[in-house]
């Protein structure tokens, strides 16, 4: 997979390779307890934001997944990618996150199209999955809207900075996906 790092574009919207000049407005939205307190990691200094970025990085380097950077007029607000990869059963793990000022407008939603498209399309998953804390009622929606069917609460699943939490597994399965896209042409047409 490694090579030129794939941008996507949906109407304002741009999905690109995260940079090392991200670092402020990352470690901005990592940071923060808003963003983080109902998934599984605790806010992030600004140097354990550096830490990451690098990790996150690695995973294009070497093969294991990507994480966009996600640009709206030209100013980061988010990020989303796949990681947790089974090539075998062709399946990996979505994850994603925004700047608490811009929740609330569906701007995760829209991002996520192109991103899903590309899992599918590109990277050929016939299953994307999220594992979320069961009382990360946004992201619930969110999932619920892009067409993510909930499979169950998996018990004592991940630790959190509040100690062991349930979690709930949601899935999208490429046949879904075709399904609704092939809806919206439709309804467009
Ligand atoms: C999960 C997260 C990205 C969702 O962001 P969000 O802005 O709340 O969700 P969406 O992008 O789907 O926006 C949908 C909301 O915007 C509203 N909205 C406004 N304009 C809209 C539009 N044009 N289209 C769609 N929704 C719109 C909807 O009414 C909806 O609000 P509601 O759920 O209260 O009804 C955000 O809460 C977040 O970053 N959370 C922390 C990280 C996290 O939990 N990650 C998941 C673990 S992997």
């Amino acid at each position: 997979m490694a090579g030129f790092f794939p941008v996507l574009k949906i109407e304002d919207f741009v999905l690109r390779e995260l940079e090392n000049e991200d670092i402020e407005a990352i470690s901005k939205i990592w940071g923060s307890t808003k963003v983080t307190e109902k998934t599984t990691q605790s806010p992030l200094t600004h140097d354990e934001s550096i830490q990451m970025l690098y990790v996150i990085r690695s995973l294009w380097e070497n093969d294991a997944g990507i994480r966009w950077g996600v640009e709206k007029c030209g100013g980061l607000i988010g990020t989303c990618g796949f990681h947790n990869l089974n090539r075998g059963a062709r399946r990996g793990e979505l994850g994603y996150e925004l700047d608490y000022e811009y929740w609330g407008r569906g701007y995760m939603r829209k991002a996520l199209q192109p991103v899903l498209d590309y899992g599918f399309n590109i990277m050929r998953f016939e299953r994307v999955e999220v594992f979320l804390n069961v009382d990360n009622d946004r992201s619930d929606g969110l999932l619920k809207k892009l067409g993510f069917k909930l499979e169950g609460t998996l018990r004592d699943y991940a630790l959190s900075p509040k100690g062991l939490m349930d979690q709930s597994c949601y899935s999208l399965l490429k046949r879904d996906w075709k399904e609704q896209s092939t809806q919206v042409s439709a309804r467009q047409a």
